[in-house]
C-alpha cells in the first residue's frame, strides 16, 4: 500500500509518500518564508500558505515518483496537536482527498510522528526505548514501551529548548528560527571559564526549566561587543543545555531500566547534543538512534509512516469528516494492537 502523508501543523507545509514494500517513496518540504519579518509565527498566514502550497506540492510529489493519484491506497494526515487553523487545511485536505478517492485515512499524532521518525531509517530500532522530544514547542522524556504506548516521564516547565535556542539566536541577531545558527556560531566559541547553570540537575525528577538559563545568556551577552564575544556565550550556552538533556536522559535510563535512547525533533539535529547522547549510551551499553537531519524537524515523512503503522494496525477509516485538535495529550493514543 501507498499511504499519502500530510503535515501542516505549523509553519512547514509538507507531503511524503510510503510505501508499504519499499519504504520512502519521496517527501517535500516548504518553509513559510512569510513569518521571517516577525520574528514568529503568524497563525493566519500560516493557514493561508498552506492552502497555497498543499495541492501543487502534492501532485508534483505524485510526479516526481511517477504515480498517478489513483496510486494513493490510505491517506495519514497530521491532526494535532498544532495551530487549529494550519491543522484544518491539512485534515480537510488530507480527508477530502481520501473520500473523494475513496481510501481510508487516519489521524496521525504529530509528536508521534517525530518520536517514530529514527524508526524510517534504522530498521533495526524497535521498541522499547526512551525517547527525549526535542523541538520549538517541546521538551519531553517519553517512556515507548511499544509503538503507540507513550508514558511522558517529565516535560518542560517553561520554555522549550527550541524556543530558547530562538530567543538567544534573536538576540545575537542570527534570525528566526535561529537554532542551527546559534549552534554553528558556538563552534567559533571558545571555553572562558564561564559556566551557566544546569536547570534542575541538583534535584531530583525529570522536568526541565530552560528560562533562567536563558536569562543568563542574556545577561551575558549584554556585556559582550563582538563577534567572538558572543560565539564564547553561544558555546557556553549550547554546552549547558547538552549537558542537561543528557543528564536527564541519563536519570531516565536509571529510572526505566531502558537501555537504548532516540531523539527527535529540530533540536535533535544539533550534533554536540548527538554525541553527547551517543557517548552516554554506549557508555551504559547501549544505543542513540536520530533520524536523519531532514527528519529531526517538521516533514511528512514521519506522518506517513507514523500513519502506515496505525492503518496496517487496522484504525484507519472511511475519510466521513476530519479532525483537528490544537491540544492532545501524547498519552491518549491508543496502542497498536
Ligand atoms: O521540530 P521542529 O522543526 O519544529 C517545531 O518545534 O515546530 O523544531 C524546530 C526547532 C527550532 O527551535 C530550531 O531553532 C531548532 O529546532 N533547531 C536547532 C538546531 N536545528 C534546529 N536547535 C539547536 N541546534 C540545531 N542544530
Ligand atoms: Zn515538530
Amino acid at each position: 500500500m501507498i499511504v499519502l502523508g500530510i503535515e501542516t501543523s505549523c509553519d512547514e507545509t509538507a507531503c511524503a509518500l510510503y510505501s508499504s514494500e519499499d519504504g520512502l517513496l519521496g517527501h517535500r518540504v516548504h518553509t513559510q518564508a512569510i513569518h521571517a519579518e516577525y520574528g514568529g509565527v503568524v497563525p493566519e498566514l500560516a493557514s493561508r500558505d498552506h492552502v497555497r502550497w498543499l495541492l501543487p506540492m502534492v501532485d508534483g510529489l505524485l510526479a516526481d515518483a511517477g504515480l498517478g493519484r489513483a496510486a494513493i491506497g490510505g491517506v495519514a494526515y497530521t491532526a494535532g496537536p498544532g495551530l487549529l487553523g494550519a491543522l484544518l487545511v491539512g485534515a480537510a485536505f488530507g480527508a477530502g482527498l481520501a473520500f473523494a478517492l475513496g481510501v481510508e485515512a487516519v489521524e496521525v499524532h504529530h509528536m508521534e510522528g517525530h518520536l517514530l521518525a529514527p524508526m524510517l531509517d534504522n530498521p533495526e530500532l524497535q521498541p522499547p526505548f526512551l525517547a527525549l522530544l526535542v523541538s520549538g514547542g517541546h521538551t519531553m522524556l517519553v517512556a515507548v514501551p511499544a509503538v503507540g504506548r507513550y508514558e511522558v516521564l517529565g516535560e518542560t516547565l517553561d520554555d522549550a529548548v527550541g524556543e530558547a535556542f530562538d530567543k538567544i539566536a534573536k538576540l545575537m541577531g542570527l534570525g528566526y528560527p535561529g537554532g542551527a545558527a546559534l549552534a554553528r556560531l558556538a563552534q567559533d566559541g571558545s571555553d572562558t571559564g564561564a559556566r551557566f547553570p544546569r536547570p534542575m540537575t541538583d534535584r531530583p525528577g525529570l522536568e526541565f526549566s530552560f528560562s533562567g538559563l536563558k536569562t543568563r545568556a542574556m545577561l551575558a551577552l549584554a556585556e559582550v561587543t563582538d563577534r567572538q564575544g558572543r560565539a564564547d556565550v553561544a558555546h557556553a550556552f549550547e554546552e549547558a543545555i547538552v549537558d542537561t538533556l543528557t543528564i536527564k536522559c541519563e536519570r531516565a535510563l536509571n529510572q526505566t531500566g531502558l537501555r537504548n535512547v532516540v531523539v527527535a525533533g529540530g533540536v535533535g539535529a544539533n550534533l554536540r547534543l548527538r554525541e553527547s547522547l551517543a557517548t552516554m549510551a554506549r557508555r551504559r551499553g547501549g544505543e542513540a538512534f536520530f533520524p536523519r537531519h531532514e527528519f529531526c524537524t517538521d516533514n511528512a515523512a514521519m506522518i506517513a509512516y507514523a500513519g502506515w503503522l496505525r492503518l496496517k494496525a487496522g484504525q484507519g477509516a472511511a475519510a466521513e469528516g476530519f479532525a483537528a485538535r490544537a491540544r492532545w495529550p501524547l498519552d491518549a493514543l491508543s496502542a497498536l494492537a
